[in-house]
């Protein structure tokens, strides 16, 4: 598989600072961005944040800063959790940027020469925390009817483009591209949205004496931008001064040479949350059209978190800083816990206990004493040095012999058969972002592994000195680990890579590494390491 993978996260408010649902989109897209590297193909994953509009200005005015000294400060919230996350994203955009600012106005000067952007008197109801407009139908005794804040009646003259006439075009496209939107529920949504309710036009600027920080119109300078313009051209705007290595210095990496910013585009996912589907399936999507501009692939909407089984909110005290999980149990267990639990699209809860249910069975038993008690084997019975594959693993005839007779194989050639298959299943899980399948293959995988170890009973094969079948007991084991370190490796980056160092493997697995049976070097001396998940007793 070779080829370009452009995917995007939303852009961060920096009202806040970041909690366990930024987490989970942005390791998403971490996941797969690794996954499409070590398929070989050009990847540019981008994330970064949201810094216009009222939410941040107020954010900035409570505490007394200017909006950019504030976004300054909120910004590093989010890069330094990116880090200890380990995401490796390849650029950060803000959209304070003055290359996106130049970007968005010439967008917008764009669709105001096509006639797509038109100025009307206007009143209706406003939604001060959501900045959206909604109308005296929406409005649900007077409140906004998704937040269930107040709106507020505002009467002003403001900038529209022109969404509406796009409806029928857009309702076309996405039954005529089925991933468009996915999951499929959420395409329905919008559908059912679409074909029942006139769209309307959408408003994209407000009065400079209501919001000053925002872009600037460029063919008006008494307005700026409606925030969520400015925030969805940033998926746009970033490859042009971002994914070029001469402009962008940081990203003077040999991935980026070959292709130009206009390659980029269009992008292969738009990872985001449920609620904000319609600003990309209907703003985005008919924005892009009145700009000729081809649509992403698709566009990914994921659920939500709830803790304790409750809504996560700062009234309730329950946000969930990934911070503090990062702090107590390891960037890779959390980042495992997110999409092992919960099936990526649907809503998900959080609680230490499930984590550490998680971390005990599955990371602590299942993996981690896996490699160490292969490992121990190896160092007791083999010198510590992984032994030779047998000729008949290797798809040899002949079998090997020992002083007991024909070595029998079937097990382990089995293991190596499921290992072999795994590769179609795993792929096809990944690319339909079914991250809790391509999970569950790897652990069929684990799980055989460690039954094979019952099975064998290597213990017993060192006591009748069967040694020609105890070394392909360990070759099978230390040969699945090692394929097993490559396929973890997207969700769990430090595992994948301590599982092939304790193997005795230098290579990074983020760059090319041999994904196929027979990577492993005979003789190779492993170097057995701590235990790789620890159990927890007690929080
Ligand atoms: N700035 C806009 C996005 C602009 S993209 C062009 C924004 N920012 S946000 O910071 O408020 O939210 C970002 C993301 O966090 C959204 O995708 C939202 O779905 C997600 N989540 C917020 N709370 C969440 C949970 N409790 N669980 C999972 N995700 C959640 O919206």
């Amino acid at each position: 598989m070779t080829g370009k993978f452009y995917i995007t996260t939303p852009i961060y408010y920096v009202n806040d600072i970041p909690h366990i649902g930024h987490a989970y989109t942005t390791v998403a897209a971490d996941i797969l961005a690794r996954y499409n590297r070590l398929k070989g193909k050009k990847v540019f994953f981008l994330t970064g944040t949201d810094e216009h509009g009222q939410k941040v200005e107020k954010a900035a005015q409570e505490k007394g800063m200017s909006p950019k000294e504030h976004a300054d400060l909120m910004v590093e919230n989010f890069k330094s959790l990116w880090k200890k996350l380990t995401i490796h994203n390849d650029a950060f955009i803000r959209t304070t940027d003055s290359e996106h600012v130049k970007t968005v106005q010439s967008l917008l000067t764009k669709l105001w020469e096509k006639n797509e952007i038109e100025k009307r008197a206007y009143s209706g109801w406003y939604c001060i925390p959501d900045e959206r407009f909604w109308t005296e139908k929406e409005v649900i005794e007077g409140e906004c009817p998704e937040c269930k804040r107040p709106v507020e009646h505002i009467a002003e003259e403001n900038y529209f483009f022109l969404m509406s006439k796009y409806q029928e075009r857009l309702i076309y496209y996405i039954e005529e591209n089925s991933s468009y939107i996915l999951p499929e529920a959420r395409k329905n949504e919008v559908l059912g949205f679409l074909k029942n309710n006139p769209l309307g036009d959408l408003c994209i600027s407000r009065p400079k004496q209501r919001l000053s920080w925002g872009i600037v119109l460029p063919f008006d300078d008494n307005f700026v931008t409606y925030v969520w313009f400015d925030a969805l051209v940033n998926y746009y705007s970033a490859i042009d001064y971002l994914a070029d290595p001469h402009i962008h210095p940081s990203n003077l990496d040999s991935r980026f040479s070959s292709l130009g910013s206009e390659d980029w585009w269009p992008p292969e996912h738009h990872l985001i949350g449920k609620d904000i589907l319609t600003t990309h399936a209907v703003y985005w999507s008919t924005m892009l059209m009145a700009l000729d501009m081809p649509l992403p692939k698709n566009i990914f909407a994921h659920g939500w978190w709830t803790v304790d089984g409750k809504k996560m909110s700062k009234s309730f005290g329950n946000v969930v800083d990934p911070n503090e999980i990062v702090n107590k149990y390891g960037t890779d267990a959390f980042r495992y816990f997110l999409f092992r639990e919960v099936p990526f699209g649907l809503d998900g809860d959080f609680s230490e206990q499930a984590l550490i249910k998680r971390i005990n069975n599955d990371l602590a038993n299942d993996l981690g004493n896996l490699l160490s008690r292969t490992l121990t084997m190896i160092e007791k019975y083999c010198e510590g040095k992984i032994p030779p594959c047998p000729p008949l693993l290797k798809g040899g005839k002949g079998g090997l012999h020992d002083i007991h007779g024909e070595v029998d194989l079937q097990r382990e050639i089995h293991l190596k058969r499921l290992v072999e298959d795994m590769n179609e299943t795993f792929d096809l899980a990944m690319e339909r972002l079914s991250f809790g399948h391509a999970l569950d293959k790897i652990w069929e995988i684990i799980n055989d592994a460690n039954k094979l170890i019952e099975d064998e009973a290597p213990w017993q094969l060192w006591k009748t000195k069967n040694i020609g079948k105890l070394s392909g007991v360990l070759h099978t084991l230390a040969e699945t680990l090692r394929i097993i370190a490559i396929y973890v490796y997207p969700f769990m980056p430090d595992t994948g890579q301590k599982i092939c160092q304790q193997l005795g493997i230098d290579e990074e697995i983020g760059t090319a590494i041999h994904i196929a049976w027979g990577g492993l070097k005979p003789e190779q001396k492993i170097r057995k390491g701590a235990h790789l998940f620890p159990r927890i007793e007690k929080i």
